[in-house]
């Protein structure tokens, strides 16, 4: 397939550094080093429903196709407000769009698991037109008294328009199944036949493991998927690698010795904005024109699962 649009929507509360320590106990001199978080935008009032249609919308008019031509609707997402239907559905109603619709919850490197199912499925010769829509609102996920994971995120969707084509060039996928790194419970309805205990708990994370995962995931799958298709680092255009935590970045741009050029960010403003931070790169950089036709990006996500992906597509 080849990528022909891209959209993004962002809530309009932005939460600073120095706003969380209003009633936390931590501080911008803490969590900037640490993470490259400046601030992060935060659903107020919004339906994470809107914001996922609005991506869509902007993604459908950049591609230049009318929304009846949508033929699959992949959705990435870990939360909602809804059980039930799946936020696919809930979209695709905003949108007034019917074509089949999925939701896959695959944390952070969702875009590239999506972007796997659309590829797999043109290749099968069963669909044309293919939307992509990452939504998530990590920051309802979390306690916000816990300052060690509270201040990582922020919220947002991203969405991706791909039509017939041959650009994209390689897909990676890993998993190393452990619930224990990342996690967060809620409790079902009772019923009376239940008799374990069940509770809700906020997200929880090994922060320091996750860290080592992510940049051991990230470099071992984005030379060995270049290895694969016979490519090398001086044909990479861009990295675009989830954006989770600055150092993070850092960590896989030195271990794959890549200029710094090569790596666009937005986590300043934006914090871990989870599926949908690759996704919301992929559009701002779109539009500030950073991409010329015959590109190559490297895209690479790491998260809960713990779930990992790489994926090189020409632009
Ligand atoms: N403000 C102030 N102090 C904080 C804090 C905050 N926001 N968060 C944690 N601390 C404190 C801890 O309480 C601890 O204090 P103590 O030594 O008195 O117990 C100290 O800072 C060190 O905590 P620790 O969790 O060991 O810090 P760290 O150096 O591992 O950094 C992360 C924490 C979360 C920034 C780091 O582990 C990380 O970036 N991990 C990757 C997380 C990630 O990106 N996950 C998503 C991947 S998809």
């Amino acid at each position: 397939m080849k990528i022909i649009g891209t959209g993004s929507s962002l809530p309009k509360k932005v939460v600073t550094n120095d706003m969380l320590s209003e009633f936390l106990d931590t501080s911008d001199e803490w969590i900037f080093p640490r993470t490259g978080i400046k601030s992060r935008f935060v659903i107020s009032d919004e339906d994470l429903v809107q914001l996922g249609a609005d991506a869509a919308r902007k993604a459908i008019a950049d591609a230049g196709i009318d929304k009846s031509q949508i033929d699959y609707f992949i959705c990435s997402n870990v939360v909602n407000e809804y059980m039930t239907p799946g936020l696919s559905c809930a979209i695709s109603q905003e949108l007034g769009i019917s074509a089949p619709c999925i939701d896959i919850n695959c944390a952070c490197p969702g875009f590239i698991y999506a972007l796997d199912i659309a590829e797999t499925h043109w290749l099968a010769g069963k669909v044309h037109n293919v939307l992509i829509v990452c939504a998530e609102e990590p920051t309802r996920m979390t306690s916000w008294q816990d300052r060690s994971t509270c201040v990582l995120f922020g919220d947002g969707a991203g969405a991706v328009v791909l039509s017939d084509g041959n650009n994209v060039k390689g897909i990676k996928l890993h998993a190393e199944p452990d619930v224990s790194k990342i996690w967060q419970k809620r409790r079902l309805m009772p019923t009376p036949y239940v008799t374990k205990e069940e509770v809700e708990v906020p997200l929880q994370m090994m922060g320091r493991e996750v860290f080592k995962f992510a940049v051991n995931a990230s470099t071992t799958e984005v030379e060995a998927l270049l290895k694969e298709i016979g490519m090398t680092k001086d044909e990479v255009s861009y990295y675009m690698v989830h954006q989770a935590n600055m150092r993070i970045i850092d960590a896989i741009k030195k271990y794959l010795a890549e200029p710094e050029e090569k790596f666009p960010s937005n986590i300043r403003n934006h914090g871990n904005s989870s599926s949908a931070s690759c996704t919301i790169l992929l559009d701002e950089c779109n539009r500030k024109g950073l991409f010329k036709q015959g590109d190559i990006l490297v895209f690479s996500a790491f998260g809960a699962g713990l779930l990992s992906a790489a994926a090189v597509v020409e632009w």
